[in-house]
């Protein structure tokens, strides 16, 4: 009930681990985040909220809320040198690319951090990748501009101070419209834990060897940017650009369907949901509320991932594949409609993940049972066999 696998090669679960943090129910479309479902704590909680439930189990009181969102707020800045790093990548380096090798370098600037044993350093290098992840996010996307970094504000709420990071200059203070920064503190709600998914799983193999938190959360960030994982969203609108008329959406289908090309309908399917991904419904929903807010309910690219979605679900194939929409496939039009380049879509799915990596990553170490992680394997290969000299190979 708790996530525990064993190797099934029909499942090709490689890690095996129990988690009193994130429950899913693939059939029922349930999502708990310490028990609470998402739709509640889309509607009624704000991402700070969320994250102080998930790291410590409860959701805060109004005073701990305060005393937790001024922590995070008071770590936002990164030490002035991380600047340099940037000079370092092309201008058009993939945000990703940056924000991988960033945050593992931030491990150099915290040598206490590397003492995990210690649950006060954990607890201290949780507040600082909380607060620092949207800010290395920012700065990617500032040096892809060629615009000078914006430095938090310890006045702005997390949405609003990513948003002000992302589009304030020295010229104009970025002026955060209130459905924007409701819309993206959703969005970063809705993407914050999700159970044993590739990319937590990567970083508690990397943590369970006791590495540096900043160096596990990178290679949660490595793993999240495959377009298998966090790197759907942007592959959906590319996907959505690419049809550019719902008439096209019938050969889209069949290519999907057709098992000699390796083609993927973006957005669509879950290893774990089959029946619906609860985050989906959310996602479209705050579409709805961003483009209407906006005055582009028909969004060319939203009529058409509505369209696509009726279609698929009608679809004999979809159906008996169980294939829904996931989480990625409105994520995109919502963060288009903020503002955002596709190319950031996947860099604040890690902004959002990184309080579900380290409170898994916390979970993993507090546990005195726990040892490093170990899969093994089914070997193919070859027979043992003796050595050729060259000569009388062939
Ligand atoms: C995320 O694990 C998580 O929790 C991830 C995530 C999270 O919050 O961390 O939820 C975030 O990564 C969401 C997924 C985003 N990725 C995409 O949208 C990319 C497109 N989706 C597919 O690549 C795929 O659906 C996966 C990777 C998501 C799941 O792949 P699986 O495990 O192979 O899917 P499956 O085994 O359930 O597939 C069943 C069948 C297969 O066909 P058969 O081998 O049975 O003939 O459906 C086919 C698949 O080939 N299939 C698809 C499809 N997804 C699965 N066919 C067409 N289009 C698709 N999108």
């Amino acid at each position: 009930k708790y996530g525990i696998f064993t190797y099934d090669p029909g499942y090709q679960s490689t890690a095996s681990c129990s988690s009193k943090i994130t429950y899913i129910d693939g059939d029922e479309g349930i999502l708990l985040y310490r028990g609470y479902p998402i739709e509640q704590l889309a509607e009624h909680a704000d991402f700070i909220e969320v994250c102080h439930l998930l790291y410590y189990g409860e959701l805060p009181s109004q005073e701990q809320k305060q005393e937790f969102d001024s922590i995070i707020r008071h770590h936002t800045m990164v030490h002035d040198q991380v600047n340099n790093f940037y000079r370092g990548f092309r201008r058009d380096a993939h945000p990703m690319a940056s924000m991988v090798g960033v945050a593992g370098a931030l491990s150099a600037f915290y040598p206490d951090s590397g003492d995990v044993s210690d649950p006060r350093h954990r607890e201290i290098s949780a507040h600082r990748l909380l607060a620092k992840v949207p800010t290395i996010a920012a700065m990617s996307y500032k040096y892809n501009t060629g615009q000078p970094f914006a430095y938090p504000k310890n006045s702005l709420s997390y949405a609003a101070n990513f948003l002000h990071m992302m589009f304030s200059t020295p010229c104009e203070e970025y002026v955060p419209n209130p459905v924007m920064v409701r819309a993206m503190d959703r969005i970063f709600t809705l993407h914050a834990d999700h159970e044993q998914n590739a990319s937590t799983s990567t970083v508690r193999l990397a943590g369970s060897s006791g590495a540096n938190p900043f160096a596990c959360i990178a290679s949660g960030i490595a793993s999240l940017w495959g377009p298998a994982h966090g790197g759907a969203n942007e592959a959906v609108l590319n996907m959505l650009e690419e049809i550019g008329d719902v008439s096209k959406i019938p050969e889209l289908i069949e290519r999907a369907k057709d098992k000699s090309n390796p083609f993927r309908l973006m957005g669509f399917g879950h290893r774990v949901y089959k029946n619906f991904d609860p985050r989906a419904n959310l996602m479209r929903q705050t579409c709805h509320e961003v483009l209407n807010e906006l005055g582009c309910q028909d969004d060319r690219l939203f009529q058409i991932a509505l369209e696509l979605e009726r279609i698929a679900l009608e679809d004999e194939y979809f159906i008996e594949k169980k294939l829904y929409p996931n989480v990625d496939f409105y994520s995109g039009i919502v963060l288009r409609a903020i503002g955002i380049p596709t190319n950031m879509f996947t860099a604040i799915f890690a902004i959002s993940r990184t309080i579900g990596w380290i409170t898994q990553w916390n979970e993993m170490i507090a546990d005195p049972e726990q040892k490093i992680g170990r899969p093994r394997q089914l070997f193919l290969g070859p027979k043992k066999r003796d050595f050729v000299p060259i000569s009388q190979r062939r």
